[in-house]
């Protein structure tokens, strides 16, 4: 081999994984499945960039990213969340309707080196979520890590309908990313909004092998900010089925479709007509938007470039393999049978305006006001219905995402057909365009805590992050009678302990806001939203030592503090 030729090909190498002549096997994200789960985050590294330094990168049981969950409607999940990261995070159930309490948002801080165990009843329909960080001011980094995972909800409803349903196989999950590298290949996340290299599941260049028949697609925009205009290679037709909470009432045909950060689409391609052997690529078609469409920006670097921008760009190449057995042959006509809340429902009616923050301050805020951990921005009732109209008189687009509930989006400028088809099923993030104002309508049902707020934020986790998120406590008239002036009297048995610690409480009917375990030291080792205390508390995993267990009171929100000894 000659020196040129050597050279050419280090050259060649150097750009391995970069350029569209090699690809690499897409990640399929493992499974979990069942009522009780087991996520453990934590750094590690991969390696993304090759040739050179592995990333550090985090995970949840992985290496970047984290295990899909399989849950049911209408059973009770329980998640055991370790954080093994050496800083506080919180992992946030995006989509999920649950009790504030466990949501997983800014105040539900887990500790470094601390079980989290929140537990809810899973009531949201069957389609696509997803779990990630939420540690106010630390979303991007936590996030741009690779810490994150989807959620996929079965219910009667979806299983009745003849769609693909083999995980990896007919049914893929896609999530969205890029990431910016520095010299020594880690990741930028310092006055950078865009990544320069798709990762999609993680894998840069990915390539997956479909069968020659009806797929569905699960696609996740995680991104930091960057839109896609989704769309295949030769223009083919496909079709959304899934918005982000849940099935949509037919099929919607489409060439493109735009997906903003935080929003799920699950869509349905038609293969069986491709001959097995060829090859098509899912694309952003982001080239030529008009200015404000994140991602559209000119610029090839700096804080608001990137090599990506303004570009079509390969997103996931296919090739088509041999059908399975029993492949799905056609599309349902339709899907499912949902009553959309309309203006009319409402009852309450609130605006929210999109202002550029003070100079020298955050860019982006909501009302002029940023982002304040004890300052509640709203506060709603128990089962109201609730028109919500968010106006972007913003110099760029932006994206509105709410906490607790799924919405019917039911108007774009004050005009109900200007909400498009694609975007017509139970939604809990939205596209704001500049220039424009968006209304949805929500039923803020079943958890109520004057406590615990909900978050209503831009999903761009550098505007978040920077104060564009606001909170509210949904409230119910009928929780304020119980107010008591005690807190509640209860003893630690067996103490020492072996394994399991269990409580008797002098209260009668004792309802217990919170536990958390501390050690000597003061730090927090075990955090339990709402614990559920009759058959006691499984504490194996702590070292031998002395331990205090602090509950607070439901009613009155007071802490009682006992020590026990683990032997
Ligand atoms: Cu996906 Cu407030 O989050
Ligand atoms: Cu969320
Ligand atoms: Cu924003």
């Amino acid at each position: 081999m000659s020196k040129k030729t050597a050279l050419i090909l280090a050259i060649l190498g150097l750009f391995h994984g970069l350029t569209a002549q090699s690809y690499n096997a897409l990640w399929i994200p493992d499974t979990l499945s069942g009522t009780n789960f087991n996520l453990t985050i934590k750094d590690t590294f991969a390696q993304l960039v090759t040739p050179g330094n592995q990333t550090l990168t985090g995970g949840i049981n992985n290496k970047f990213w984290g295990p899909t969950l399989f849950i049911n409607q209408g059973q009770t999940v329980h998640m055991n969340v370790t954080n093994n990261l050496n800083d506080s995070t919180t992992i946030h159930w995006h989509g999920m309707h649950l009790p504030a309490v466990m949501d997983g948002g800014p105040h539900q801080v887990i500790p470094p080196g601390t079980l989290w165990q929140p537990y809810w009843n899973v009531t949201n329909k069957a389609g696509t979520y997803w779990y990630h960080p939420h540690l106010h001011e630390m979303t991007l980094e936590h996030l741009t890590k690779g810490i994150g995972g989807f959620i996929i909800v079965r219910d009667a409803e979806e299983s009745a309908l003849n769609l693909p349903r083999k995980y990896g196989v007919d049914d893929i999950p896609i999530v969205l990313t890029s990431r910016r590298y520095d010299a020594n290949n880690q990741f930028v996340t310092q006055a950078t909004s865009y990544g320069d290299y798709m990762l999609t599941n993680g894998t840069p260049n990915a390539a997956v092998s479909l069968p020659k028949q009806w797929v569905r697609l699960r696609i996740l925009n995680a991104e930091i900010e960057r839109g896609y205009n989704l769309g295949f290679s030769d223009n083919r037709t496909f079709y959304i089925i899934s918005n982000d909470g849940g099935l949509l009432n037919a099929p919607v045909a489409v060439t493109r479709v735009k997906l903003l950060v935080g929003e799920r689409i699950e869509i349905m391609v038609n293969l069986s007509n491709d001959v097995v052997g060829s090859s098509l690529n899912l694309k952003a078609y982001n080239s030529g938007q008009t200015f404000g469409f994140p991602g559209g920006e000119p610029a090839s670097s700096g804080q608001f470039g990137s090599l990506l921008n303004n570009l079509d760009f390969n997103v996931l190449h296919i090739n088509v393999a041999a059908a399975t057995a029993n492949p799905i042959t056609s599309l349902p006509a339709t899907l499912a049978n949902n009553t959309y809340w309309t203006a009319n429902d409402a009852t309450v009616s609130r605006s929210i305006t999109i202002t550029n923050g003070n100079p020298g301050g955050p860019a982006f805020n909501f009302d002029n006001l940023s982002f304040q951990l004890n300052n509640i921005n709203k506060t709603v009732n128990l089962n109201s219905i609730e028109k919500w109209t968010v106006t972007n008189n913003n110099v760029f687009g932006h994206t509105f995402h709410i906490h607790d509930v799924q919405f019917k989006i039911v108007d774009r400028n004050g005009n109900a057909n200007g909400v498009g088809n694609y975007e017509s099923g139970w939604k809990d993030v939205m596209y704001v365009p500049k220039g424009e104002s968006v209304s949805f309508v929500a039923k803020f049902d079943d958890y109520a805590d004057a406590i615990h707020p909900f978050m209503y934020h831009c999903h761009f986790s550098n505007h978040e992050d920077d104060g564009m998120m606001g909170q509210f406590v949904v409230t119910s008239a009928a929780g304020l009678d119980k107010i008591s002036t005690n807190g509640l009297d209860f003893a630690v048995y067996p103490n020492p302990a072996k394994d399991r610690i269990f409580f008797s409480f002098a209260n009668e009917n004792p309802d217990v806001y919170y536990l958390k375990i501390k050690n000597l030291n003061g730090k927090t080792v075990l955090m339990m939203p709402k614990p559920l205390l009759e058959a006691g508390i499984e504490v194996s995993r702590l070292e031998s030592g002395v331990y205090f267990v602090e509950l607070t009171d439901n009613a009155t929100k007071t802490t009682t503090v006992k020590k026990f000894i683990l032997e």
